[in-house]
């Protein structure tokens, strides 16, 4: 049986690209072929080298030009698009072909912190400033608003007064990485059915 191929969008660190690599390696439906970054910097496409992902290296003009982002994705026979900490925004018609198709992962509890400017430590440090009692991940699909697609999923941690926002950085990355790979192959699994 042929698997879905998912390509993950990173732009910076990439410890969700991995972890989703990491998990899918043999798995029996879903595998993750591609990587592709907006950023020749990005520290995922160190963590990639030696591994058979292809990585594929964009600038802005290409990562906002939506024939170039279908164009990358047919070539690669791609059937679904993880954005693993991707801070550019996703041309519309790329979303109108992979309707549904796109997965976002969100670090705080949407609608709570969240559009445009809210991304990474940002969201953390306005977590902290707020004293929020908890805090979490929302996995979601992408429209065309930053942050309002429908929910698949939410998990959330509890903060104490102590946590400063590394400390909150880190609870949610942990929930990032339990949760992120199990939603998207739950989401795979049932629309496949
Ligand atoms: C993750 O925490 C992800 O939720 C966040 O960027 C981080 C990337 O970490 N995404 C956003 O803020 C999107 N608005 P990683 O590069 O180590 O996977």
């Amino acid at each position: 049986m042929r698997k879905h191929r998912l390509a993950i969008f990173a732009s910076g660190n990439g410890s969700n690209a991995v972890r989703l690599i990491d998990y899918f390696e043999n798995h029996e439906s879903i595998e993750t072929p591609v990587v592709l970054t907006n950023n020749k910097n990005a520290g995922v496409i160190e963590r990639l080298e030696n591994t058979p992902v292809k990585t594929l290296i964009i600038d802005n003009k290409q990562a906002d030009d939506g024939e170039c982002l279908i164009n990358l994705m047919r070539e690669n026979e791609i059937d679904f698009i993880v954005l693993g900490g991707y801070l550019r925004k996703i041309p519309a018609a790329l979303i109108s072909i992979y309707q549904d198709k796109i997965i976002n992962i969100h670090p705080a509890l949407l609608p709570k912190y969240g559009g445009k400017g809210m991304y990474g430590i940002h969201v953390h440090q306005a977590v902290k400033e707020a004293n929020e009692p908890e805090t979490g991940i929302t996995i979601h699909l992408v429209n065309q608003n930053y942050d309002e697609g429908r929910i698949l999923a939410q998990h959330m941690t509890s903060l104490s007064q102590d946590d400063n926002t590394i400390d909150i950085q880190r609870k949610v990355q942990g929930l990032e990485h339990e949760w992120f790979p199990k939603e998207i192959e739950k989401y795979i699994d049932n629309i496949s059915k």
